[in-house]
């Protein structure tokens, strides 16, 4: 089975080339991820940079550009792929080394939304409550994992990194405008009232195909747009 994978060394390339990899039918079992065949290549060449941790697609460290797709290596069947099979880095952040890119501009998006609640009482004694109905609106939106397929598949932030904010923190930014908890979801909605920030966004959707959890932020944002129109 042919690799074709992305290789890139800030300190001896001036730019990305592709390298291929080989593994013998011998090496591959029916059940093998990507993220197996990963470590089976890097046992051939241990100079291949890749980040991984749990390996059961919840911490998100892994993801990766795979045949033209965002995905975590560690949930993608090898069976899945068509040969051969091309991996990149996940597009429209800088690339440290191999597959490993700078999240950094991401993060910062992240936290630019202020992604804790608010409650009214912020020290209680007892739990904030929700109704069951209230907890429910929750679902689909707190589950995501930081991994950055969905915002490095969008051309609205590849066009405009530094100041989109991205379909992973517009998800995390609606996930607490409508938690019946927070109490500052005015000025929440009020910060995102911007041409850039959250109308960036087209509707592409490439986001909710990237997703690996099977969220909907292209959903999440057209509510949040609509909730900020509301709010005048
Ligand atoms: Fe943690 Fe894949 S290694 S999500």
């Amino acid at each position: 089975m042919e690799f074709i994978i992305s290789r890139f060394n800030p300190e001896t390339d001036e730019s990305a080339y592709d390298q291929s990899y080989y593994l013998e039918d011998t090496d591959i079992t029916p059940d093998m991820m990507l993220l197996d065949a990963l470590h089976a290549i890097r046992r051939q060449d241990p100079s291949l940079s890749f980040r991984f941790s749990c390996q059961e697609g919840v911490c998100g460290s892994d993801g990766m550009n795979v045949n033209g797709q965002n995905c975590l290596s560690c949930i993608t069947p090898l069976s899945s792929l068509k040969e051969p099979i091309t991996i990149k880095p996940m597009p429209g952040l800088p690339i440290i080394k191999d597959l490993i890119i700078d999240m950094e501009m991401f993060y910062r998006h992240y936290r630019e939304v202020q992604p804790f609640l608010k409650p009214l009482n912020s020290s209680p004694q007892l739990e904030n409550l929700q109704t069951p109905a209230q907890r429910k609106k929750l679902d689909g939106a707190y589950e995501c994992i930081l991994c950055g397929c969905c915002s490095t598949s969008c051309p609205s932030f590849w066009w405009n990194p530094d100041q989109f904010l991205g379909p992973a923190a517009l998800l995390a930014a609606n996930r607490f405008v409508i938690d019946s908890r927070d109490i500052d979801s005015k000025a929440r909605l009020q910060e995102l009232d911007d041409p850039m920030k959250t109308f960036r966004c087209r509707h592409i959707q490439n986001c909710t195909a990237a997703c690996p959890k099977g969220l909907n932020p292209s959903r999440a944002i057209q509510e949040l747009k609509g909730m900020i129109v509301k709010n005048g």
